[in-house]
């Protein structure tokens, strides 16, 4: 047996998380009303995990490094703050959001604007645009507006968990499509069987990828594009690290392929490239009736985007746009840092190309442990709060996430700390 199983503080681990899961499952029994099937489906989120995981360690005086949740620490542009706590004082605007309106048309054209300076696509800004709460509340709600219970998701194992979890929660059929280093984080479209391929109404991709941090470029999209028109497939693409990308490359949308257009969808959010995660400000672009009906999907749901929000939106894609790219710089330093950090320790993790992650293969005399467990063993010896990998789908297990949430002296910091947990089995 690896000398780290048998450490006491790893056996420690391993029986808290027994606990944990047991105390969940008791909770779930006693309460008088059971959720919903489909609840009991979904892995208990992530995140939920972390934050009690970073409660205890807090609770107990240590000062918590959180690579864990990718929430940017970055403060916001000051004049998009300034435009919002212009708006909301403003009466009119604390009234529902109405299409048409004046704020909202005005959004939708300044998206269609600020996406045809980025990928010189052109788009209708009354059809082909639609703002959302957040991308996460778009592309959840796009599988409650397209799934039956025999239409099959397809989607790339590990990924950004809501990829997954929207298809379980619309009652759909999850396909898994495995992706690893050996295919370069790429699913292999032609090894799914033609009987999956035939219930198949939809095709999730996410390039910059988040965990993983793998790229694609635009031939990949082509061949998507070709293969989803072939078999009548819808493509989500989730575009939210479009500007985090390093060393020379440019992350293409996919609507840059010509047809696209026909099969897909792709989303984007202001919550990374401009530090505003808590405004709750995404938008879809693409295919219009693909976008209609997720519209009309979410009129019996929410009542739209806060109009001040909008307002704020507006200034943000519209102003000057050095804010991204001091933002891009500043990661950019943050992953040059940790990397040699972590390559220093022994800890060899390849440079990614883009978004503001590093997915780590979890170090070989470690390998024994879950990711969570190893996850968990990082928050409580060395207060350093990562993302286990299979919080991201099976696939995901063997490593971990960092998020360069923290400024560079704090990454420095993390480092040092991780170093004296990698040192214990030694
Ligand atoms: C790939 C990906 N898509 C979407 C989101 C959610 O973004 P939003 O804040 O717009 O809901 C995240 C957030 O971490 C993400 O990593």
């Amino acid at each position: 047996m690896s000398p780290t199983l048998t450490s006491p503080t790893i056996r420690r681990v391993q029986q808290q998380l027994r606990e944990r899961t047991k105390r969940e499952r008791a909770r779930t029994n006693r309460c008088l009303f059971h959720e919903a099937n489909r609840l009991k489906r979904l892995p208990l989120y992530l995140f939920t995990i972390l934050d009690e995981l970073k409660a205890q360690a807090t609770a107990r005086g240590v000062n918590v490094i959180d690579l864990g949740m990718g929430n940017p620490d970055l403060p916001p542009p000051a004049h998009v703050v300034a435009e919002l706590t212009k708006q909301v004082k403003k009466a009119e605007n604390h009234r529902y959001s109405r299409k048409g309106g004046d704020v909202e048309t005005k959004l939708v054209e300044t998206i269609a604007q600020w996406y045809h300076r980025k990928f010189r696509v052109p788009l209708d800004p009354g059809r082909e645009v639609l703002p959302l709460i957040g991308s996460k509340e778009g592309i959840s709600h796009l599988s409650l507006a397209f799934l039956n219970h025999d239409d099959i998701a397809l989607v790339p194992n590990p990924t950004y968990p809501v990829h997954f979890n929207g298809v379980v929660m619309a009652g759909g059929i999850l396909y898994n499509l495995p992706i690893n280093p050996e295919n370069h984080y790429l699913p292999d479209l032609h090894a799914i069987p033609r009987s999956v391929l035939r219930q198949s109404k939809m095709l999730f991709i996410s390039y910059p990828h988040n965990p993983t941090t793998a790229v694609a470029d635009l031939k990949f999209f082509k061949e998507v594009v070709r293969w989803a028109r072939q078999h009548r497939i819808m493509v989500v693409h989730d575009f939210a690290y479009s500007d985090f990308t390093f060393d020379g490359f440019r992350a293409p949308s996919v609507l840059e392929v010509e047809g696209a257009k026909e099969v897909a969808v792709e989303f984007h959010t202001l919550s990374k490239s401009y530090s505003l995660p808590g405004l709750r400000l995404g938008f879809g672009v693409g295919n219009q009736d693909i976008l209609a009906s997720l519209a009309k999907t979410k009129s019996y749901i929410d009542f739209g985007i806060f109009r001040a929000v909008q307002w704020a939106a507006i200034q943000a894609l519209a102003g000057p746009q050095d804010y991204v790219h001091q933002a891009v710089a500043t990661y950019h330093r943050r992953r040059d840092t940790f990397l040699q950090g972590l390559k220093r320790i022994g800890w060899d993790v390849p440079m990614p190309k883009a978004t503001f992650y590093v997915w780590a293969k979890i170090p070989l005399k470690f390998s024994a442990l879950t990711s969570l467990e190893f996850a968990t063993l990082l928050v409580q010896e060395a207060g350093v709060v990562v993302s286990p990998g299979s919080g991201f789908g099976e696939y995901g297990e063997g490593f971990v996430r960092f998020a360069l949430v923290e400024p560079e002296p704090r990454l420095r910091e993390a480092v040092r700390r991780i170093a004296r947990v990698l040192q214990m089995a030694d």
